[in-house]
């Protein structure tokens, strides 16, 4: 075998910067980000959230108390697999990627406990 150095060099630079796009690329899911998602899509067309939106969907407040992040991920890609009737679009047309920052934005919507 001919010992070829530069070249593997070359080969692990290359692996090594992969590694840092991918990295950097698809850092975790942000709930900021998925807020901003939520309001480019217009779901506080059907939707409100603190008091602010429409009424045809149920209320966004305190969803993330009430869903766990994998039914929400569902319902907004499918909402016909939760109810075949469901009047919601599905968002699988949004990346994975805003799926995932919608999920993590709704599930920080916890209920707040009534106070006394
Ligand atoms: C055309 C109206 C409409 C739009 C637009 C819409 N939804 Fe909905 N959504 C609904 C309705 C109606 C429901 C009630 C359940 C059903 O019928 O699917 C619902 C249910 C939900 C639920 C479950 C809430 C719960 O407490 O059970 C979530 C989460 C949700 N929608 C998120 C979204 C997100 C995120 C968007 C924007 C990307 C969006 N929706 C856009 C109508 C809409």
């Amino acid at each position: 075998m001919r010992l070829n150095l530069p070249g593997q060099i070359a080969t692990v630079s290359l692996v090594f910067a992969c590694a840092v796009t991918v990295a950097f690329a698809s850092p975790k899911p942000s709930a900021s980000a998925g807020q901003k998602v939520l309001e480019a899509n217009h779901c506080t067309m059907c939707h409100s959230l603190k008091g602010v939106g429409g009424k045809i969907g149920p209320d966004l407040a305190g969803v993330g108390s009430r869903r766990k992040p994998d039914w929400i991920a569902k319902q907004i890609e499918d909402p016909k697999s939760h109810n075949a009737k469901s009047i919601m679009p599905s968002f699988a047309q949004l990346s994975k990627r805003e799926r995932e920052d919608l999920v993590a934005y709704l599930s920080t919507l916890k209920e707040v406990p009534a106070s006394r």
